[in-house]
């Protein structure tokens, strides 16, 4: 189940990520917004980073005008690594060497064809479970509690 989110910059790339996992068969929960009313981007990475904290959800997609704002809330969620890509190459490993659990999109960054793109490789990229890796995830988790 994939967590998504965002606030009213996001809402039309979202509703074509929508599209896209619909005709993908890919399993979503919807945390909001749902128009293009003026709103807070926090309220919404709270709660679809929450639904991936507390395991309703494996991974997120967070959404706003930059996708900078989102991923700077999310970060501040214990047990969230958000990663706020607009490249093919980052969205794969921040997957294969930050384990990100969260993908951040800016609706006013990209086009929708890149960021479903970047959807896609960040959905179905594994992480690799490199020594190297791990310990430097172990060392993000420790700063959450400094
Ligand atoms: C909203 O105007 C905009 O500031 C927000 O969507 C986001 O880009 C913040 O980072």
């Amino acid at each position: 189940m994939i967590a998504l989110g965002s606030d009213h910059a996001g809402y039309a790339l979202k509703q074509d990520i929508i599209k896209h996992l619909d005709e993908t068969h890919t399993e979503y929960k919807d945390y909001g917004t749902f128009d293009e009313s003026s709103c807070d981007y926090p309220d919404f990475a709270q709660k679809a980073c929450e639904a991936v904290t507390g395991g309703e959800c494996e991974l997120g997609i967070l959404v706003c005008g930059t996708g900078v704002g989102m991923s700077m809330a999310a970060n501040k969620i214990k047990g969230i690594r958000a990663a706020c890509c607009s490249d093919y190459f980052s969205a794969k490993f921040t997957r294969e060497h930050n384990d990100a659990n969260i993908l951040c999109l800016g609706g006013r960054v990209v086009g929708a064809g890149l960021a479903i793109e970047l959807v896609d490789v960040f959905l179905n990229t594994p992480f690799s479970n490199g020594a190297n890796h791990l310990r430097r995830i172990e060392k993000i988790k420790s700063l959450e509690s400094k």
